[in-house]
């Protein structure tokens, strides 16, 4: 093989937080990194918006421009690396490389989930492959895990905290006493939050991530829209102060549970309660955590660093090496795995079933419990825990209720009872409390 053979030509779209992570930690594994491909991984090209931005690291003169499309077209550039988020322009980079035949390394979760089975299915179309390990819980390689380590397993259950920034701000806040958003601007700072801050707030971003791994686990493209979603902004001080009383710790946990005998999916992002003795009650700050509930294997747990530079870096180069070692071999293993789906569709709101937290804000006037517990009682829900606290100053009561276990749509149709009501004011928060077994 001649010198050039024996280099693998990138093309990085996005030279942010992560690009410059990968192009940082190639260089400094570049020996390891060539040993284990086989052949250098060579960043050819680098394509960003803002050429005068100034950038955390140095790259050679000539290889960095504004036009993607250059290099896009270069042929000489076998992979490109999607590290520019979005999912207008990510998709229409991601399907010109793959219909030309390049492979595809992305950290885009939102891409993947709005497009994951178009694009799959191009890179199998044009002998392309797709690779996404970046995408779900940052340095954890929890996709190749599934894909191969726990091959032969089916999951009736996959839990875990998938948001860093989520799990970073809760930490602080229950830690420190901090309020939201001083703890906010210092998970920007460690380049943990999305451009469109509201992904990982709002639950959306582990929501996109949960989808990718139900499609993994269960061959079925979830659409987001489609799950009951709900990120950190309702959690208050109070909230954590109630649940810790309780013996629990709040956590956005991203579920995907396979229901009954036909098998029927149930994806959530929610604030959760989980044991305070649990392991996920110890993931902190932005470290995400996976429990994977094989039946062969038994469950396992992931955890690791779900967000922030370094961590997102070593999962793009670990499959930037699989991508440069397909590349050599010319053997392109399936981006779609042959795995058949043991799941054809969603569960119904009645099929979901467990114990929940509800923290409501109500009027401090006698009547407002009989009436709270009248519509749970009517819904059919029994009651485990009551807790009221007056707030001395306004004429209001924070009431918190632990349930038995009791269906979603119950819950539901409870709490659209006591919402008609007048007893209860502004917005009230609904957790479910994990069984972490
Ligand atoms: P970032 O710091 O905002 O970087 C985005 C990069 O993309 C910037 O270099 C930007 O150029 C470039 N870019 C944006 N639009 C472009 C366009 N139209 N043409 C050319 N370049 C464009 O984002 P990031 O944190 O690195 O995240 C990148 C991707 O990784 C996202 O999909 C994100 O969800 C995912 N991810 C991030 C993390 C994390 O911890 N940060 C973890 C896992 C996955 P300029 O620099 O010139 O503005
Ligand atoms: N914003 C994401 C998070 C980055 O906080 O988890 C990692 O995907």
């Amino acid at each position: 093989m001649s010198e050039e053979q024996q280099k693998i030509r990138i093309g990085l779209i996005g030279f942010g937080t992560v690009g410059q992570g990968v192009w940082k930690n190639i260089l400094r594994r570049r020996e390891e990194l060539t040993m284990e491909t086989g052949a250098e991984l060579e960043i050819a090209g680098i394509a960003v918006r803002d050429l005068n931005r100034q950038r955390d690291v140095d790259v050679p003169e000539g290889i960095i421009t504004d036009d993607p499309q250059r290099i896009l077209d270069d042929p000489t550039i076998s992979i490109i690396c999607e590290l520019a988020g979005g999912t207008s322009a990510a998709l229409e980079w991601s399907r010109k490389a793959l219909e030309a035949g390049k492979t595809v390394v992305t950290a885009n979760k939102a891409l993947l989930c709005d497009h994951g089975e178009e694009l799959l299915e191009a890179a199998e179309a044009h002998g392309g492959r797709l690779f996404f390990e970046a995408s779900v819980a940052g340095g954890i390689p929890v996709i190749k895990s599934l894909r191969e380590g726990l091959v032969a397993n089916r999951f009736n259950r996959i839990y875990g905290i998938l948001n860093g920034t989520s799990n970073y701000i809760l930490t602080r806040m229950e830690r420190e006493k901090l309020s939201f958003e001083p703890v906010l601007a210092a998970a920007r700072e460690l380049g943990y939050v999305e451009a469109d801050e509201s992904l990982d707030l709002d639950g959306w971003d582990a929501a996109h991530k949960t989808v990718i791994l139900a499609w993994l686990a269960h061959r079925m493209w979830v659409p987001s829209s489609e799950m009951l979603v709900e990120g950190i902004r309702r959690v208050t001080l109070d909230d954590m102060n109630f649940a810790q009383e309780l013996g629990y710790r709040i956590k956005l946990i991203a579920s995907i549970q396979r229901l009954g005998e036909a098998g029927r999916l149930a994806l959530a992002v929610r604030p959760t309660l989980v044991p305070l003795d649990s392991l996920m009650a110890d993931v902190s700050e932005a470290f995400n955590a996976v429990r994977l509930e094989g039946d062969v294997a038994g469950p396992t747990v992931l955890i690791g660093k779900g967000a922030g530079q370094d961590p997102t870096s070593s999962a793009v180069i670990a499959d930037l090496v699989d991508a440069g070692r397909a590349h050599l071999s010319g053997v392109h293993p399936r981006s779609r795995s042959a795995r058949t789906g043991d799941a054809t569709e969603l569960a119904a709101l009645e099929d979901i079933c467990q114990e929940y937290y509800i923290r409501l804000t109500v009027a401090d006037r006698s009547g407002v419990l009989a009436e709270v517990a009248g519509a749970f009682s009517q819904c059919g829900i029994s009651i485990a825990t009551v807790i009221q606290r007056d707030h001395d100053e306004d004429g209001t009561a924070s009431l918190v209720l632990a349930t038995h276990l009791c269906s979603e749509a119950s819950l539901q149709n409870a709490l659209a009872i006591i919402s008609a009501g007048e007893s209860v004011l502004g917005e009230y928060l609904v957790c479910p409390i994990l069984d972490p077994e």
